[in-house]
């Protein structure tokens, strides 16, 4: 028999009333009623209602009455039923009348109460981490990352997925964010990186042979931080060999249905899969949100009728508000106007077009077109009465991108963005290259590694920027709610055309050698056609419980300045350690 325990705080029901029992946990509140004592227990399991009785015992009373919040105790008694039951606590039909009291440990009084709405401060919770974890929605999160980790673990391995671990001290690479580098004593001057992610390495387990791999899996990024974005964080990582990308795709829906059924009981249709180009023309974004409609409407029929700011614009685009009748008030137009002018978004202003209940029209635009024209861009969008447009206009790229995040924005403002409801997308066709104007090069939208359109590979010899920009990749992301989960890609497994996209990139004949001789080596040796993907774990776990922020799935997250503000990490080092490491500080 267990020394501390006959049952768990969370385990014991009216059938085992009259029994004898021993709990363990920690001491959750103290409340005293004359003659009587209560303790609520608490552990992970639940908590459980102790009485002592001064009439039975009055020593044992008296230790009960100076117990403190979370002291840990052991205590022994029997179960008898409660006369005033607690209908929101599964075990509050019963209640422990305690005969022995052990206190296993004290405890200072905690810095903030620990209860599942706690008065702590995000600062405060982070820096008593070991505290924030004993509450019970915090476990909750984590306990529900290790279901989803199991069952993803199970689907894998049911279709041969094998896990293998790949290392952690690797070469720093110049492209994708920013390496976390290590210093190594045994090799003055020089450094290891802590990988962003696994993927040369799952490359070459396909050259050798593994057929399907994956691993549960940390990688390090170094930047800046965002509610999402975590410096370390966790991926499902997979590849696969001898696979289209239709099977890739089959195979990685497959399992987001499996985790969303096994874990939520939540059954997710055919995801839909829609072209890059589409999501930016649409949605004004790689990674819409498709739990409301609204996209993003061509108004180019606007230019051409005086009014400047459109006639010299680009691309006039506009997002369709269905208000239902619902008023939608000049204060309204001028909070989301300003909205759209802050930094963040940059656009210049806000016009619109409002189709009012009662069939007049009201418009900030409205001097420049006939209410003829007006009525006839009514019926082309078969708008109703109570509809508003929102108009933005500019250099397209831009204006598609401001759109995008304003059509968020009213999805907040309007309530479409329910948590609880899923839609999953399949973004495909991704460029190859991305511009960048500050360093006049070309980078690669999703890694080096990955492949052309095998229609598109002609052009990598073409010398037109506007032709290379154009060239797709065999490249997608998994995007859920708007969020980005997984990317992946079809690699290239022919020396001589990473060669090529190597040059594409930038890289000299001599730094890809130095970078990724040892891949495009690899490649000599009879490397299989193949592909994966990653899922980013944490976002997997917050979006499937409908929150933003990826920090309450991760057991010890750092803060938005990248701190661990419990251990004091990072942190200056000793000049011992330094020299040792052949490291000089500029002081
Ligand atoms: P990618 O860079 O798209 O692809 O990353 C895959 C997924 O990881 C998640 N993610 C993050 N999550 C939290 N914090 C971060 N800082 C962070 N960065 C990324 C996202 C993203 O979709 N090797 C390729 C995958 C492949 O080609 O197979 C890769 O890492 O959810």
């Amino acid at each position: 028999m267990n020394k501390y325990r006959t049952h768990n705080c969370g385990q014991l029901r009216l059938d085992d009333v009259s029994s004898s029992v021993t709990l363990s946990g920690w001491v959750d509140i103290v409340r005293e009623f004359g003659a009587l004592t209560f303790v609520d227990l608490r552990d992970r399991y639940g908590i459980t209602q102790l009485v002592f009785d001064s009439q039975k015992d009055v020593e044992i009373f008296n230790t009960a009455r100076k117990l403190g919040r979370e002291f840990v105790i052991q205590a022994t008694g029997t179960v008898r039923e409660r006369t005033n039951k607690n209908p929101n606590r599964e075990t509050g039909e019963i209640e422990i009348e305690v005969d022995s009291l052990n206190i296993l440990n004290i405890s200072k009084t905690p810095p903030f109460t620990i209860t599942d709405v706690t008065d702590g401060g995000d600062d405060l919770r982070m820096k008593y981490r070991f505290l924030d974890l004993r509450r019970s929605p915090v476990q909750n999160n984590l306990f529900f990352r290790s279901r989803v980790a199991l069952e993803v673990r199970k689907y894998l391995s049911d279709l041969d997925f094998v896990e293998v671990e790949t290392p952690f001290l690797i070469k720093s690479t110049p492209e994708g964010a920013r390496d976390f580098v290590v210093p190594s004593r045994l090799n003055p001057g020089q450094f290891y990186a802590l990988p962003q992610s696994p993927q040369t390495f799952k490359q070459l387990l396909m050259v050798s042979g593994f057929d399907k791999y994956f691993q549960i899996v940390k990688c390090f990024r170094d930047e800046d931080l965002r509610a999402d974005r975590q410096p370390e964080f966790t991926q499902i990582d997979c590849e696969m060999s001898f696979v289209t990308q239709d099977e890739i795709l089959d195979t990685f829906e497959g399992l987001t249905v499996h985790l969303f059924n096994e874990v939520l009981g939540i059954h997710l249709d055919t995801f839909p899969r829609m072209t890059y180009d589409d999501a930016m023309a649409y949605y004004g974004v790689d990674k819409p949100d498709l739990r409301f409609d609204m996209k993003i409407q061509n108004l180019n029929q606007l230019k051409g009728h005086g009014f400047s700011v459109f006639d010299s614009s680009e691309f006039v685009g506009g997002l369709i508000l269905e208000t239902g009748g619902e008023s939608f008030s000049n204060k309204d137009i001028n909070e989301l106007t300003e909205w759209v002018k802050r930094p963040q978004i940059g656009a210049a202003g806000l016009a619109y077009i409002k189709f009012n209940v009662d069939g007049s029209i009201k418009s900030s635009i409205g001097k420049f077109y006939s209410d003829e024209f007006l009525q006839n861009l009514k019926n082309d969008f078969s708008l109703k009465d109570g509809d508003i447009f929102f108009i933005l206009s500019g250099e397209t790229e831009k204006t598609l991108r401001q759109l995008g995040e304003l059509r968020l924005e009213l999805g907040n403002r309007f309530g479409l963005r329910d948590p609880k409801v899923f839609k999953p997308l399949w973004v495909i066709d991704f460029p190859l290259l991305e511009w960048d104007d500050t360093t006049q090069r070309f980078y690669a939208m999703h890694h080096p590694f990955t492949s052309p359109k095998k229609d598109d590979i002609h052009k990598m010899s073409d010398t037109d920027l506007n032709v290379l920009k154009s060239l797709r990749a065999d490249a997608y992301d998994l995007v859920l709610n708007g969020v980005e989960i997984g990317g992946g890609s079809i690699r290239i497994f022919d020396r001589d055309l990473q060669a090529r996209n190597f040059n594409l990139l930038g890289f000299t004949p001599e730094k890809a050698e130095e970078q990724f001789g040892f891949l495009m080596s690899a490649f000599e040796y009879g490397a299989p056609p193949h592909g994966g993907i990653a899922f980013g774990f944490d976002r997997l776990c917050s979006v499937m419980n409908g929150q933003n922020s990826i920090r309450d799935f991760i057991a010890f997250p750092k803060n938005n300045q990248g701190k661990d503000m419990m251990i004091d990490a990072p942190a200056s080092i000793e000049q011992d350690q330094l020299k040792e490491l052949a490291i000089k500080l500029d002081s």
